[in-house]
């Protein structure tokens, strides 16, 4: 195999470009990283390596970060990014480039792309965003697809031809220090967010099979976060409920809709967790 894109998604936003991707690139192979969290190195043999994951207030996941440190990227000869996100500052990128630094290497191409928004708490952690899911309409989404299935396009050229992007580089010393220094806290400190189910949670398990974290386990017949295991923050449960019976005490209680990748399933979420 001469590509390989790993990648995370809670909602699909982020799966359905890996595979959009994947479907331009003949040879490319799809790996997702949760399924491979156990592992201490994993090595790749790929010509081609390619990350594609969502950002959360700003920075890469916490198990996407853990993720670069464990790749072994010495056989490989051009590594790319790919990043999705609802809209505000990126700083991802910056990370990803001093792991690779660490390792001798640089990042040969990174792209961010618009998506829509998979939380009312993503952007607005503290109040949350009571008008969130009413911003994301049927027109604005298909907006948003349009707009990603052409710089895809573009993407898989500058890919396939193994060209630098941008073509100056991004090297930003403050910020990648702001970057390093805000991961480093974010990595060893874990805020719980106050998910929790109400009465009209049927015990369908669902919230369990997404859980990337594997934080959630059902428990007299009700999804339990348990405590000694840290979320992902991936908001899988919150969206994929079909009750809509996940809510974030004082911050999101409204069962005015709920946002996945319309072509994502719960079996491909869950998926990524198989070895
Ligand atoms: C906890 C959390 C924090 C987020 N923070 C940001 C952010 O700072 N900026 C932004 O533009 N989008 C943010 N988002 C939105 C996601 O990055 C975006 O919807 C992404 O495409 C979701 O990808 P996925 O469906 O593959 O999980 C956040 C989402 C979550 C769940």
């Amino acid at each position: 195999m001469s590509t390989v894109i790993y990648y995370f998604s809670g909602t699909g936003n982020s799966l359905h470009v890996a595979r959009e991707l994947q479907n331009r690139i003949p040879d490319a192979y799809l790996i997702p990283i949760v399924s491979l969290l156990s592992q201490d190195v994993v090595k790749t043999k790929a010509k081609t390596v390619g990350f594609v994951f969502p950002i959360y207030i700003t920075l890469a996941p916490v198990p996407v970060r853990k993720f670069m440190k464990k790749l072994d990227i010495t056989s490989t000869e051009y590594i790319f990014t790919i990043i999705t996100r609802a809209g505000t500052l990126c700083l991802a990128h910056y990370y990803v480039e001093s792991i690779l630094k660490k390792k001798g290497r640089s990042l040969d191409s990174h792209f961010i792309l618009n998506m829509a928004n998979n939380s009312p708490t993503g952007i607005k952690p503290t109040q949350g965003d009571q008008n969130w899911i009413n911003e994301l309409t049927k027109e604005k989404i298909a907006e948003m697809e349009y707009a990603v299935q052409h710089q895809l396009d573009l993407i898989q050229k500058i890919i396939t031809n193994k060209e630098k992007y941008p073509e100056k580089g991004f090297s930003h010393p403050l910020k990648t220090f702001f970057t390093n220094l805000l991961s480093c806290i974010t990595d060893n400190i874990h805020t719980e967010i106050k998910f929790y189910s109400d009465e009209t949670c049927n015990n369908c398990r669902i919230c369990e099979k997404v859980c990337l974290s594997g934080k959630i386990k059902i428990d007299y017949r009700k999804p339990v976060w348990q405590k000694n295991v840290h979320c992902f923050y991936c908001y899988a449960c919150f969206n994929f409920c079909p009750e809509q019976a996940i809510l974030v005490k004082k911050i999101y209680t409204l069962k005015n809709g709920r946002y996945s990748h319309p072509e994502i399933t719960v079996q491909d979420i869950a998926g990524q967790k198989q070895v």
